[in-house]
Formats: structure tokens, sequence, C-alpha cells
């Protein structure tokens, strides 16, 4: 048996600066993450050139701590593996660059990890040898919803993704349009509970043929023209002068037709997601389901895809690893160091790197 690999993660491709220390890929040693929504809450939503700039500011604090917290020094690392896509090229160029120096200065072996690939290891980080394979595994966060076929030695095969806007995406620019603050998912979360989710019909279009694509614009859209009809403009004032406010206060400033309204949108979002995740496991013959990103830390999500009987187990990381997080990136690479699979000083950002 070979002595424990301890290797460092750095994640910076949307708003999070992330640093870990992850033994083995199952071990979280450290994880440090330094989030920017001070930065970009006023503005509703994530501001490029922004981002980078507060990655620029964090990243050498973040990795610090990262190494200090799991009492490593850089000699004692089997590797660094870094973030190449996707995501915002400016943010991802900041962890690629700082990553590359330190293997320089190191002579540590680099580490080239996909953004979506580090999602779905947050759960095998966690459940390991529950998992059984072939796996489905539904990844939504605000930039992406997709399904993919995961298979043993972890090789994958894209069964189906959104057209359109990401759920999380749907879920920010709902809570935008109704004053809301950003990020919206947590706010919807927690409110959705206070109305009644079949209080507004939604009828999605169907989309042609024999799909498992997502769409998320349509319900965008059924919302927006929801908000038109019922004049809002009072409210939705009220809660854009109080951003910040406790789940209490947004209650106490948001009427009942209104929670309804969020609740009915939630109930549609969780219902596509689900049909299509319970057709997938049929087709491929799915052992277990996967579900991680940002939105799988919706409550109510998690509560669905639970009673959903679904003919195979469903495992979700915990909420802290279901958003960015630099772990998930260190537990990806522990496959890749085990393979010989590095990268070199000419790995590049790659704004749209698909995984299969
Ligand atoms: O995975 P993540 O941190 O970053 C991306 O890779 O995009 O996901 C962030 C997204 C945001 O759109 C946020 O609104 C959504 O995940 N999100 C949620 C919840 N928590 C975060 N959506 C629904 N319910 C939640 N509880
Ligand atoms: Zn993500």
């Amino acid at each position: 048996m070979e002595s424990s690999a301890k290797i460092l993660g750095i994640e910076t491709s949307c708003d999070e600066t992330a640093g870990a220390v992850v033994e083995n890929g199952t071990a979280i040693l450290s994880s440090v993450v330094a989030s920017q929504l001070a930065t970009h809450g006023k503005y509703g939503g994530v501001v490029p050139e922004l981002a980078s700039r507060e990655h620029l500011r964090a990243i050498v604090p973040v990795v610090r701590h990262a190494l200090e917290q799991s009492r490593t020094h850089l000699q004692d690392l089997a590797a660094i593996a870094v973030t190449e896509g996707p995501g915002l090229v400016g943010s991802l160029l900041v962890g690629i660059t700082y990553a590359k120096s330190l293997c320089f200065a190191s002579n540590l072996p680099l580490i080239a990890i996909n953004h979506i690939e580090g999602h779905i290891h947050a759960v095998v980080l966690e459940a390991g040898p529950k998992l059984e394979y072939p796996a489905l595994a539904l990844i939504a966060s605000g930039g992406h919803t997709h399904l993919f076929e995961v298979r043993e030695g972890f090789s994958y095969r894209l069964l189906g993704k959104t057209r359109d806007d990401a759920a999380g995406e749907a879920y920010d620019k709902v809570a935008k349009l109704l004053g809301f603050g950003y990020p919206g998912g947590p706010i919807i979360d927690q409110l959705a509970p206070h109305g009644d989710p079949h209080g507004v019909r939604f009828t999605l279009a169907h989309m042609k043929g024999n799909t498992l694509d997502f769409s998320f614009s349509g319900l965008k859209t059924a919302v927006l023209r929801w908000v038109q009809q019922h004049d809002l403009t009072a409210e939705i004032e009220s809660r854009r002068r109080s951003q910040g406010a406790s789940v209490e206060e947004l209650l106490a400033l948001t009427p009942q037709p209104t929670l309804d309204l969020l609740a009915s949108f939630q109930h549609t979002v969780i219902e596509e997601l689900l049909r299509r995740v319970a057709i997938s496991i049929e087709e491929i013959g799915a052992r277990s389901l996967i579900i991680s990103g940002g939105v799988a830390s919706n409550a109510g999500l998690r509560a669905a895809a639970r009673s959903a009987r679904l003919s195979c187990p469903v495992y979700f990381p915990t909420p802290a690893l279901s958003t960015d997080n630099a772990a998930m990136i260190a537990a990806a690479a522990f496959p890749k160091l085990r393979a010989g699979n590095f990268a070199d000083f000419s790995l590049r950002a790659q704004a749209n790197l698909a995984l299969a």
C-alpha cells in the first residue's frame, strides 16, 4: 500500500475563491471558501471583471489558509489540482496561473480538473464505496444543468442538458425580477414552503423529439407574465430597498399570492428535473443517483428526490460541498494522480470545457 497522497485543490471558476487539501480522495483536511457575495450581491449577479479582481486579492491567503489548516507544507503534497473550466475565463486564469507557479516552485505535478467533474466528486468523496455504477449524475447549478451517465473508473456520457437557462440561473433571474437578493436559490428555497405549490399553474412548452434536455427560459417568461398581470410594483420596491433582510423580514414583505408564485415556480423546477432523472435512470439502468451543484442544496429538491420512489438510491453532497468549493476539485484529482494523468504548463483556461 502506497503512503497517503495529499492533493491541494484550487477552484476559481466563478465567484468563490477556494483552496482545500484532501487526502486519498476521501478525507478533507481543510476546505477554505472565500465568497464574493458582498461584491456581486448589489448587482444582482456575478460581474466578471470584479470576480477576477477579487480572485487575485484572495487566492494567496486562501491557499495559505488551506495549507495551514491541514498542517501541510507544499513538499508534503502529491500534486496540485486546479479547475481548468468551464467558467469565467478571467477567473479561471487566476487559479490556473497560481497553481502553475506553485507547481513550478515546488516541482509538483499539476492536475487539470473539469468543474463539473468536481461537482460529481463532491458526492464520490463522501459516499465513496456506497456508490454503484453505472450512476446517473444530475449537476444543477448557476451555470449548468446536465445529466451524465457515470461509469466505473469515471468515464462520462452526456445524456441531456439545458438548452437555455441553467436551473440555478432561473432561480436567480426570478428572484431578481421579484426584488429578492442574489443568489436567488437559497432565498426562494426558504420562502417556498410558505406558499401553495399548486397556487399558480405553469404550462411548459413541450420540446420536440425524444429528448432528455431541459429548458427553463419558458418558465422564467411565464413568471414574468404573471408578474406583469398582477401589480407588484410596491412590494417589489419594498424588497429591493431591504437587501440583506432576514427570511422573516422578507416574509413580512411578501403577500400570499407571491409566496404561492414562488412555491409553484420551485415545484415546477423540481418536477422538470426529477421527470428527466427518472427516465434517465431507466434508460441507463442506473444503480445510484448523484445530485450535485448549487441547486442540490435545495431542501425541496432533496425531499422530492427522496420520496420519488426512484429505482436506485440517491446521494447528495452535504450542503457545504454542494456549492463551489475546492475539496471536490482535489477529490476529483485523486483517480488522475493514480493514473498519472498530469497537465503541463501549457494548460489554459477553457471557458466552455465539456465533460463529455
Ligand atoms: O455550484 P454553484 O455554487 O456555482 C456554479 O457552478 O454555478 O451554484 C450556484 C447556484 C446559484 O444559481 C444559486 O442560486 C443556486 O446555485 N443555489 C440554489 C440553492 N443554493 C444555491 N438553488 C436552489 N436552492 C438552493 N437552496
Ligand atoms: Zn459549480
